[in-house]
């Protein structure tokens, strides 16, 4: 057994914008850094088009998934690049008060952030967020990385800082 694959995780959508354009793209490293201020940290990986987005205008939003995400959802948003397809046509979102769109199907909660600081490691960039924003949206249960490789038998892309080269794993 590999010692990572005992680490935890949820699983989220990270959303940006670029002028008027937005995109988004499943993300399970992400969590909260600080409490005054409150801080996120989050790792994209620089060949997506969500990590030009947030390069240019400095602010993401996260929305926790619910339990219950078809895996559909995750293949769109986690599979398939902003530069193909418009992940958010006949999508539940909003645009948030930073301007970033907010995905609220599938979500159980929310939150807007302002990068106040970026780390650059070398495949990825790990952006430091500040909460601006955030509203619980449902009750029910997040969704967890071990549950949606374990119970839905989900994967991840390379893409993924999580990647492990095996399908299943
Ligand atoms: C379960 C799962 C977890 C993922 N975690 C991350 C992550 O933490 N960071 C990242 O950059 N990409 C992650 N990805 C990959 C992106 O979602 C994927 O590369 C996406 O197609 C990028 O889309 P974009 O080019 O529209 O931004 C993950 C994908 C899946 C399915």
């Amino acid at each position: 057994m590999n010692a990572f694959y005992k680490m935890s995780y949820g699983l989220y959508v990270v959303s940006s914008r670029k002028g008027g354009r937005k995109n988004g793209q499943i993300s399970n490293t992400v969590f909260q850094a600080a409490a005054e201020p409150p801080l996120v940290v989050i790792s994209v990986s620089k060949e997506n088009l969500t990590h030009e987005y947030i390069n240019e205008s400095k602010v993401f939003s996260i929305s926790i998934l619910s339990r219950n995400t078809p895996m559909t959802f995750i293949g769109s948003f986690g599979f398939r690049s902003g530069r193909d397809m418009d992940k958010f046509k006949g999508i539940d979102y909003k645009t948030g008060m930073t301007g970033a769109p907010v995905v609220l199907e599938n979500s159980v909660a929310y939150l807007e952030a302002k990068v106040v600081n970026a780390v650059d490691l070398g495949t990825h960039t790990l952006f430091i967020g500040e909460i601006v924003n955030a509203e619980t949206l449902k009750e029910e249960e997040s969704m967890t990385y071990s549950y949606y490789r374990d119970v839905k038998h989900g994967h991840a892309p390379k893409a993924a800082p999580t990647y492990a080269g095996k399908p299943g794993v």
